[in-house]
Order: structure tokens, then sequence, then C-alpha cells
């Protein structure tokens, strides 16, 4: 073994399978849509600065939302006040009549306006902007807002789609710690349809934020469902900001959840997926979403390298019928193994024996990207280990006991004798469902982070990693036999050469 070190990096190396801003600060991912071969990502950013500040939306365009091209920045806080989080659609048959009977490009956004010296002075409405050149200028609509202010303070985040059952555009907006829905003909005119989430799903002192809707269909099952996906904001002593789903119905006014109203269920079980939206108008029918790889306990503390922030690799979004009920299945675009110049290995399959070690890669002097997939059977209590991002400590472990698959992740958080942030480091366990043996896992990682996305993808675990990049460590990402045996069935690792 080489030293092992496991410290924070002072100076964090870009990530180079993940979106990061040209400089500065940025959060949530904004204004998803594909249009005419381009992906187009905007995100809240403050370019002056590496914390949170007066919001802009960066902006950048993808073919294949790995490697993506920088645009200036396109939209600028004004004298309605800083442009916070929201969507884009395209307006194929200019139904807004901005567009001069040709499609174009709609930004839909919150204007956020200090109004007076203590924190919660502040209002919001909803404003749009269009372009009519692909995305490459902005104009703000002369007559912002489009929904005026409502009497209360959290209002925010729309995200508007097109209802094809009810010809209807429809609007998901974050207001307090509820979701309503709005809907227009126009997208200028915008009248109230209904309101969802008291007493439903979980609930913080945080405010909800960042909607998302929409319609796939059930693999194996019948018919579809809607979804409908909301950010839960930070409460005092938590773990912070997450990210939560409802399934149900979606009628073009209202949405019906199919759960229990007190059934939470999370998109993501780690600690930094904030902020996820979908892709408008993905070509092919995909969902494709990329969420902020962060935490509002401690995104303005982060390690910073004259940037600060990072996005997910996008996701394939699938509904999958389990024993419980439909649940949301995620996997990484099959872009990213066709993108640059991996170096590609088959994982032998095989029995692993009780103290058995297997090699996914191989030791490294330098951290490099790794995108891999593994799958293996258990046998009855049997653990494993997997070491994927710390050498000190296994990333995950799963232990199969008389009740099924118990899974457990752990991150570490010091850098050195000090504590990065109280909630930085973490562990958790987590019984798995629909499985009694086996476990697939696909994972990405990266200068930063480390995405795992387990059985299908039904579990999702995404977490920044802090650990030092630069210094030499025992980099092997292995699996471990702690007990009983395993059979491996099939894997790939691809390391970034
Ligand atoms: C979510 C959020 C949004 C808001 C934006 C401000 O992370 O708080 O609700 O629009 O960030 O930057």
């Amino acid at each position: 073994m080489t030293s092992v070190a496991n410290v924070y990096a002072p100076l964090p190396v870009r990530p180079l399978l993940h979106f990061t801003p040209p400089k500065a600060w940025m959060n949530d991912p904004n204004g998803l849509v594909y249009f005419d071969g381009e992906y187009h990502l905007f995100y809240q950013y403050y370019p002056e600065g590496l914390e949170w500040g007066p919001m802009h939306w960066g902006h950048a365009v993808s073919r294949n939302m790995i490697d993506w091209q920088h645009l200036d920045v396109a939209l600028f806080p004004d004298e309605r006040g800083m442009c916070f989080s929201g969507s884009a659609i395209v307006d194929h048959n200019d139904s807004s009549g901005l567009f001069d009977g040709q499609p174009g490009l709609l930004l839909f956004y919150t204007a956020h306006r200090v109004s007076g010296s203590a924190a919660e002075d502040y209002e919001q409405d909803q404003c749009i902007a269009y372009s009519c050149d692909k995305g490459r200028s902005w104009q703000k609509y002369a007559g912002n807002p489009v929904i005026p202010v409502p009497g209360f303070r959290d209002f925010r985040d729309p995200k508007v789609i097109w209802h094809e059952a009810s010809q209807y555009w429809i609007m998901a907006l974050a207001c307090g710690q509820t979701i309503r829905f709005y809907r227009s003909e126009n997208l200028l005119d915008w009248s109230l349809c209904s309101e969802f989430g008291e007493h439903q799903g979980s609930h913080t002192e945080g405010p909800w934020e960042c909607p998302d809707l929409f319609e796939l269909p059930v693999e194996g099952g019948t018919g579809s469902r809607w979804v409908l996906v909301v950010g839960v904001g930070a409460g005092k002593d938590s773990w912070g900001s997450f990210t939560q789903y409802f399934i149900g119905d979606f009628d073009g006014t209202h949405f019906h959840n199919e759960n229990a109203p007190d059934k939470v269920l999370l998109m993501d079980h780690s600690r930094d997926f904030y902020a996820v939206q979908s892709w408008s108008d993905a070509p092919d029918n995909r969902r494709i979403v990329i969420a902020w790889i962060n935490n509002w306990l401690y995104a303005n503390k982060i390690p910073e390298n004259g940037w600060r922030g990072m996005m997910t690799i996008p996701r394939e979004i699938r509904l999958v019928a389990t024993t419980e009920g439909v649940r949301i299945g995620q996997r990484f675009v099959p872009e990213l193994g066709e993108q640059r110049a991996w170096q590609r290995a088959m994982i032998a399959c095989g029995a692993v024996d009780e103290g058995g070690q297997l090699a996914l890669t191989m030791a490294q002097e330098s951290i490099k990207p790794v995108h891999g997939s593994i799958s293996f059977a258990m046998q009855p209590g049997s653990c494993v280990d997997l070491y994927l991002s710390q050498p000190e400590q296994p990333d995950l472990t799963f232990r199969r006991t008389d009740s099924g698959l118990i899974m457990s992740y752990q991150r570490a958080g010091q850098n050195g004798d000090d504590a990065f942030d109280r909630f930085f480091p973490c562990h958790f366990d987590l019984p798995i469902i629909q499985s009694q043996a086996s476990v697939t896992l696909e994972w990405a990682s990266d200068n930063g982070s480390l995405e795992l996305l387990i059985n299908d993808g039904i579990y999702s675990l995404t977490s920044l990693q802090l650990c030092q990049s630069d210094v030499v460590v025992d980099n092997m990402q292995k699996l471990m036999v702690v007990s009983g045996g395993i059979e491996i069935t099939g894997g790939q690792t691809n390391v970034l050469g």
C-alpha cells in the first residue's frame, strides 16, 4: 500500500465528467430545454462571487449533455430584482405571440426583490424572458410579471409543461410548503387551478422549492403515472435540503397522490442532490434530469478553487413497478459511455468467497474518473464492502440478513483533525426493497463527487467527496467479501485514461 491520506482538497480539481461553472458560484440547474439539436443548461449564477449572491442565469449548451460549451450569461438582475430558478419550453406554435409565428424559446423565472432590512423582507413574482435566436440573446417580456406577488413570501421556481390531454400549458409553482398549479393558453395569462402538499410527504421548517412534473410509462406494469418532484428546504438541525417525489395522476388541474399522504419517497438518499430538473422537449420521449450536487447546509463553505458548485451527470429517469409500488429508477445517460477516451475493462464473472477481494480498477497514482457497473448475487449471511472513493473506509456495504438486504453508506468529512461541517460526515442504513439476494450498482467517481445508482437506480446516493486528489493514495477501487460469499454476474469499469 502506498501512503493513505483522507483530507479534503483545499483547492479542488475540476471534475472531468461533471458540469462546473466557468468561474465563481453556481447553484440550481434552470431552464433545461432541448431545441434544434442542442441541450440548454441554465443555472443559478453569481459571476462576481464565490458565495451565493445576486442571482443571474448562467448558460451552456451541449449536443450530448457531457461536453458543454459555455455561453454568455442569459439573465441579469434588474429593477424587479434577482433572477431566481425556473424552467424553459419551446413555444412550437407561437402560443405566446412573441415569435412572429416561428418556434421560439421561453424562460420562466422568479424575480426576487428585497423589500426591507429583515431576512424575511422579500417578495417574489413570476416573469418571462424570450429568445428568437436559439438562446443566444434574451429579452425580458415587457408585461412582466405574468403572475404578481400573491401576498406571501415564498412563491417561486416555475416549472412549465405542455399538458396534452387538457391542451393547456401548466405551471407548477412552489408556494410556501405546497405546490400550486396554474394553467394558460397563451403562456402569458395564468389562472390558478389547485394546490397540493398540505399534510403530504415531507415538510421541514424550510420552504418547498423547485418542483418538476412529468408523465412516464411504468416499466413492468401497466399504463403510466405522473410524477411530482419537490425540493425540501433545509430545516434546523437536520441533514439539510433534499428531494422528494410523489407518484400519482395529474388531470390537468389537480395532482392526486396515489400513496398514503405520509409516505415519503426520496429521489436520492445521500446528502447532495438538490434542485433537480428535467429537460423539456428531449428527443425520443426521454426524461433526463440533472441536479446540483450540494446541500444548502454547507454549500457556501465547500472548498473552492475559483469556482464553486457542480451538477450531477445527466440521468435518464424511468418508472419501475416494485413490490412496494411504482418508484423512480435512474441511470446515467448512455452518452456518458460514448464520450471521452475511456479505458474499458470487463469485471470477471464468478465466485468471491469470504476474505476475498476483487479489484475493480487498478491502483493509480492520482485519482481518475471512473464509470463502472457491477452485479452480484449474495449468499445468505454474506457481507460485502465496496471502496469507491475513500481509501480508509468503504463507501458502501451490503448485508444479506434473514429479512432481506441492507445497504449502508458512509462518508468521512474530516480535514486532518478539523471537522469540515458537522453534518458532512454521515453514516446510514437502508433496507432494499424487491431484492433478497442480488445487487446491481452503477457508479461514477470524479474529482469531488461520488454518484451511486443501486438496483436499477431505484436507490440513488449522490455525494460530494472532499478527499484530496493530488496526494498519492491507494486509489484502487475494490470489493471485499467480509463474510459469506458472492457470485459476480457481470460488470465493467471505464477509467478515464
Ligand atoms: C433552491 C433555491 C430556489 C431559488 C434559488 C435561489 O436551491 O433556493 O428555491 O429559486 O435556489 O438561488
